[in-house]
């Protein structure tokens, strides 16, 4: 069965994009096939941070009709997920979609194990589009009451979408005094917290390489939260191995397999 879950936050610039890639890496290491679908329509990103560019067709095209199938607008990106982008041109803004995006989906459903939908932020018509179209929603925040203020509302819209909260991913955490302690996040939103991803300059890096953390630093304190992540979302076990040595590194760099977490 496919589950078809979306990343949403409330507040902007919080991770949802670096959320939803790498997560969808983490599960490709296990197996699984994942498709990721830009679902921030007008300011799209998830193209920008994989350095998915001049692709022939994007998500537009589906929603558009001008394309018979989703399929046709997916592309498979180094690290082994597979993308739908949504088109990077000012023309698309204001256009009238034909489709919705649930139905523009439907292609992939039954054919992958997971659509993870990287939402727009904000509470607004894109960000209720991909709610709408999913069954489970993560929310992403900051450990700051702003963002955490946000991130109630789309749980709150969530449910009126009936889409399941899974829980929290709280991103960029420091650790300092002044931000808010996962408990009391968790708390504030009445929704477990499945997921804290330590504030990493290794998350910028890989941006400006195109690439997701888990691809580019396997063995970082960042990958591993995602590959927790992961496990928990299809039951597996997942026991962190330390790091690799450097051949196994240089072998990943340079396009080693990717046939599971422990083999890279
Ligand atoms: N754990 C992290 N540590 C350090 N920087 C991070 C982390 N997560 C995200 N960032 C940085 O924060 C910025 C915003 O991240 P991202 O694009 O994933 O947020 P977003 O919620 O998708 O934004 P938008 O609302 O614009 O779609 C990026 O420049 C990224 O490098
Ligand atoms: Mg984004």
């Amino acid at each position: 069965m496919t589950r078809i879950i979306v990343v949403a936050s409330g507040k902007g610039g919080v991770g949802k994009t670096t959320v939803t890639v790498n997560l969808a890496d983490a599960l490709t290491d296990f197996g699984r096939s994942v498709v990721v679908v830009d679902g921030n329509i007008t300011t799209p990103n998830v193209a920008l941070h994989l350095g998915i560019k001049k692709t022939p067709y994007t998500l537009h095209d589906v929603l558009d009709e001008r394309i018979p199938s989703i399929r046709n607008a997916t592309y498979l990106h180094r690290s082994g997920i597979r993308v739908v982008p949504a088109g990077i041109s000012i023309y698309n803004l204001g256009r009238k979609i034909k489709k919705n995006l649930g139905r523009a989906i439907l292609d992939l459903i039954g054919a992958v194990d997971f659509i993870i939908i990287d939402s727009a932020a904000g509470l607004g018509r894109e960000a209720r589009a991909s709610m709408e179209a999913a069954n489970e929603i993560i929310i992403v925040t900051n450990p700051e009451l702003p963002a955490v203020t946000d991130a109630l509302k789309a749980v709150e819209l969530a449910k009126l979408f009936n889409t399941k909260p899974l829980g929290v991913v709280v991103n960029k955490y420091s650790g300092d005094n002044f931000e808010m302690k996962p408990a009391n996040i968790s708390d504030f939103l009445n929704t477990p917290v499945l997921c804290v991803v330590p504030e990493s300059k290794m998350v910028k890096l890989s941006i400006s390489r195109r690439n997701t953390v888990v691809n580019e630093f396997p063995s970082s304190n960042v990958t591993r939260k995602f590959r927790e992540l992961a496990a928990w979302m299809i039951g597996e076990k997942y026991e962190y191995k330390g790091k690799r040595s450097l051949i196994s590194r240089i072998k990943s760099r340079f396009g080693g397999s990717k046939s599971g977490p422990y083999s890279r």
